[in-house]
């Protein structure tokens, strides 16, 4: 009798801790290795409003989970560019000194067309279309 009742006290005692400690690890072994859902594809973003942004000036905006540098070139003239430098991946930002893209990490400079003027850069900066609906900016990728 009392080693049938040490055998049930062992098993609730195992199975408790051990239901305890696979709480625990389940969800942690969940986060380190989530399952693959690929990234739904991008094709426009807005990127704000027409007066948010002065003539002769740029910022980042999201593009899906990427950045991309809107800048507004005079009143009427916008572009958009991939923000990731094509050298080793820093983001890249507007000049309004030189009327330059320009990356900080290794002075690297483009043209406001994306191409690379100087510096480490291999490529240009890819090139975003942008559009104006009403007030609103519209970043989209180019097709
Ligand atoms: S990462 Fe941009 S110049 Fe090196």
């Amino acid at each position: 009798m009392e080693h049938q009742r040490r055998a049930l006290v062992r098993w609730l005692l195992g199975t408790g801790v051990g239901a305890s400690i696979a709480s625990f690890l389940y969800p942690a072994i969940r986060f380190m290795d989530p399952p693959d859902i690929p990234e739904a594809p991008v094709n426009e973003a807005p990127a704000g409003k027409i007066q948010d942004l002065k003539a002769n000036s740029g910022k980042i905006v999201k593009f899906g989970s990427r950045p991309v540098l809107l800048v507004r070139v005079d009143e009427s003239e916008w572009r958009a560019f991939s923000a990731v430098c094509t050298h080793l991946n820093c983001t890249v930002q507007f000049r309004d000194d030189t009327h330059q893209i320009w990356c900080a990490c290794h002075n690297g400079l483009y043209d406001l067309h994306g191409k690379v003027i100087s510096g480490p850069p291999p490529a240009p900066l890819e090139e975003y279309t942008v559009r104006l609906r009403g007030d609103d900016v519209v970043v989209a990728r180019r097709t």
